[in-house]
């Protein structure tokens, strides 16, 4: 019987591929027809129309680009850029089912965002991905532009916009705390174990034995569930979530198989796997949304009674006590003013935008601030006047200090260089064009894609100078290198480009720089001997050294 079962299982399978490879040529037929067909198939050039413009192919069809460039970065990398090059600053590539062409001019980057495609002329291609509608059907990333120009609004009313923000810094704090205990705790076991009391221990090299990245992840888990929900997440279901989440991303976005209709109802292999996933992120939402429902209800009893004993925050000066992004949205949704899908789809979306990227900025600039201790002895210099009168310790954290754009310059500096060189997405979500658009002489038909790569835009010397592979703050403080000029004009786009641009940035600015303050005025990192830089993604996996520089 099992081995019945196991050939049937197998034929499935079989017949689901075939099934699938044959939709994916209709599929490519109906959108290129037979000769455009042929042409991306057999051809390495890829003809929108006029002028050709070199594939990466060999490298990227269909998935190679990205598997290679997470095995190897640094050279696809640099090759690409030799590619745009010898192309008049345009490379295309084929992503999970159709080709996207990139820009690498800064002046056709330009365009793309201040002139010719705006809003009204180009869409996201979220879109034809069916698993990523079932998560975020409602959500910003997909709406059609009427739609998307309300509830943007509306998002940054509910906590976002940089009028906003003030409102959601203690729950970022609150998060951050719950979390930071842990790396307390760790170096007070290692101070018991070496018999050292605090005061003996300063200067003393520990290892907390918590690796980086699942740290970090944890933290931006943390303060961002607490800034959407209001309250941190417990620990074991904010694990689960970042799992869920960045198995969403990996699997449910870039399969080429859910471009094809029927592909969604295939109830077996990932497929099914990644509907769990789904359906799993949705069961942590509604418990959430269900601790947040009663805790709401709880204080609304408080209240009438009169009793105030949690009182408001205990961040003192930093305005009102801040509401949840979910309430404010729950709230506009009983005004009439969106429907309840849209702000579940729009909670997950926030998740799922929010997480993994905030997690590398942190992860990644520690990284970089292990590998350059001046750089990192300047930032604490910077940190510990600005936080001043006190004891010079993260408690005296205001939303003015984090937030202010002129007491903590150098590490803003130091957070754009970060993800300037090693940016978390690093590409752009690809614009549809709604309509023919040229560039440089390209004309691009109507439904081409578009975007930009911003891991190899930020290596190029024709956008950051000389110096463009270099680990190098100042250059956003304008001392030599290229100005502060370098922030505008299309070069600084790890968050995006135009009014489509990350609505999240300041948010995660703002939970990176609460962790580098609380870790930086606590403690000099380095990284850990046995440390090999083989991979940048991968070096934030490793283990890394503290020495302890204040009292705990
Ligand atoms: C360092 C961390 C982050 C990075 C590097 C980042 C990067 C990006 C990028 C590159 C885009 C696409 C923009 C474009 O197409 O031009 C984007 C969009 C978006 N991000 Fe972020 N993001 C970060 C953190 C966050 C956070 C914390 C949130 C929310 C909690 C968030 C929410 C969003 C949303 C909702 C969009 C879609 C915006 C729209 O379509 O209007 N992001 N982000």
């Amino acid at each position: 019987g099992g081995s019945v079962w196991t050939s049937l299982h197998m034929m499935q399978e079989l017949l689901a591929c075939a099934f699938a490879a044959c939709a994916f040529t209709v599929a490519l037929w109906i959108r290129y027809g037979y000769g455009g067909l042929l042409d991306l198939l057999l051809n390495h050039n890829y003809r929108p129309d006029g002028k050709k413009i070199e594939s990466l192919r060999p490298v990227s069809f269909p998935f190679g680009s990205l598997l290679d460039m997470m095995n190897n970065p640094e050279k696809t990398r640099d090759r690409m850029i030799e590619i745009a090059r010898r192309n008049g600053g345009m490379v295309v590539v084929w992503e999970a089912f159709s080709p996207v062409v990139y820009a690498f001019d800064l002046k056709h980057i330009n365009l793309m965002w201040n002139t010719d495609f705006t809003l009204n002329k180009t869409d996201r291609s979220l879109l034809p991905s069916l698993r990523t509608k079932l998560l975020l059907g409602n959500s910003l990333f997909t709406l059609d532009v009427a739609r998307w120009r309300h509830l943007h609004k509306i998002i940054l009313r509910a906590g976002l916009g940089s009028r906003h923000l003030r409102g959601v810094f203690p729950a970022v704090c609150d998060g951050g705390d719950r979390i930071w205990m842990k790396i307390d705790k760790a170096v007070q076991r290692a101070l018991s174990e070496s018999k050292k009391n605090h005061v003996e221990a300063l200067g003393l090299e520990l290892n907390p034995g918590i690796e980086l990245h699942p740290f970090c992840r944890e933290f931006a888990i943390s303060t961002i569930t607490s800034v959407i929900f209001g309250d941190a997440i417990d620990e074991k279901q904010g694990l689960r979530l970042g799992e869920l989440v960045d198995f969403f991303v990996r699997k449910g976005v870039n399969n080429p198989l859910y471009a094809i209709p029927g592909a969604t109802y295939i109830p077996f292999g990932e497929s099914r796997k990644v509907m769990q996933t789904i359906r799993e992120i949705q069961a942590i939402g509604d418990v959430l949304i269900q601790q947040r429902s009663e805790r709401e209800a709880r204080e609304e009893v408080k209240r009438d009674a009169g009793d105030d004993a949690d009182g408001p925050s205990r961040r003192v000066g930093d305005g009102p006590a801040s509401t949840s992004i979910f309430d404010n949205l729950k709230a506009e949704a009983e005004k009439g003013n969106l429907s309840y899908d849209e702000v579940l789809d729009n909670v997950y979306g926030l998740m799922a935008a929010g997480f993994d990227t905030t997690a590398n900025a942190i992860s990644l600039s520690v990284t970089m601030l292990s590998l350059h201790p001046v750089v990192q002895m300047k930032v604490r210099k910077e940190i510990q006047a600005a936080l001043g009168k006190g004891d010079g310790s993260c408690k005296d954290l205001t939303y003015d200090v984090v937030m202010s754009s002129t007491d903590l310059p150098y590490l803003n500096a130091v957070i754009k260089e970060t993800l300037r060189m090693l940016p978390p997405a690093v590409k752009l979500p690809a614009r549809i064009l709604k309509r023919r658009t040229e560039v440089n002489g390209f004309s691009l038909q109507r439904g081409s894609e578009i975007s930009t790569m911003q891991y190899q835009t930020s290596a190029m010397k024709e956008h950051w100078g000389g110096n463009a592979k270099h680990f190098y703050p100042e250059r956003f403080l304008g001392e030599g290198g290229v100005s502060v000029e370098c922030v505008k004009g299309g070069r600084f786009s790890s968050f995006g480009l135009g009014i489509r641009s990350c609505i999240g940035k300041n948010l995660a600015i703002m939970c990176v720089k609460v962790f580098l303050v609380n870790l930086l005025t606590r403690f000099e990192i380095s990284m850990a001997s046995h440390h090999s830089r083989r991979n940048w993604y991968e070096t934030t996996h490793e283990f890394w050294n503290m020495r302890c520089v204040s009292y705990m």
